[in-house]
């Protein structure tokens, strides 16, 4: 069977919604980069191992994400999830991971890359909105995506009730690019990824 880990900063709702899911693998660690991550605790819960690298402790990017490496490696791990995982990674970290290290994105890539997506959407005065899953690549949220889903952006929407419902959806399509990778059936050709054996309900929604 398979083996991912989730690496989280915060909250670690999608890092839930990962573990609740029932997905064709084994959970091998939940990761934070801070100790007082909540999302600690809901894994924990669970029994599901925990480790954190704080990266207050490092004194570079370097030295911190070789720290990261070598303990996501210690768990022997077939894949890494981005789960509000709030660290710019270095390029040798992504070359290490290369194809096998996901992210989940609050907003409709390329649109919005960096922080506070929810705000730049309302303020750009777009009618369509919502989150991307995407492989991971040394440019920021730039690498091939997986699956994308959209939300209709409101005249009432503040950056809370927007952002509440791009999450449901990110919760929704996390869980699906986890479970396709899991099964094996992603592949990358240039900037796209295929889908082996795809079926119409699934294409529907990507
Ligand atoms: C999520 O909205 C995720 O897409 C975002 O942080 C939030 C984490 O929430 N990630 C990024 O902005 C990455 N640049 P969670 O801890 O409840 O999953």
């Amino acid at each position: 069977m398979k083996k991912y880990v989730i690496l989280i900063s915060g909250r670690g709702s999608n890092m839930r919604s990962l573990l609740e899911a029932d997905l064709p693998g084994q959970c091998a660690a939940v990761i934070s980069n801070r100790p007082d991550a909540a999302g600690l605790d809901y894994a924990r819960s669970r029994g599901v191992a925990t480790a954190v690298v704080d990266h207050r402790q490092f004194a570079s990017r370097e030295e911190f994400d070789a720290a990261l490496a070598a303990e996501i490696e210690s768990r022997e791990a077939d894949l890494v999830l981005l789960a509000g995982f709030m660290r710019v990674l270095t390029e040798g970290f992504v070359r290490r991971f290369e194809g096998r290290l996901l992210n989940i994105h609050p907003s409709l890539l390329p649109s919005f890359p960096g922080l506070t997506t929810h705000a730049k959407a309302i303020s750009a005065g777009v009618r369509v909105h919502g989150c991307t899953v995407h492989f991971v690549t040394p440019a920021l949220d730039a690498g091939p995506i997986v699956i994308q889903a959209a939300v209709p952006v409101l005249d009432e929407d503040s950056e809370e009730t927007l952002g509440s419902r791009v999450l449901a959806q990110e919760h929704r399509v996390y869980v699906q690019a986890a479970r396709w990778f899991l099964e094996g059936r992603l592949s990358i050709q240039g900037n796209r990824v295929l889908l082996a054996g795809a079926r119409p309900e699934e294409t529907a929604l990507l």
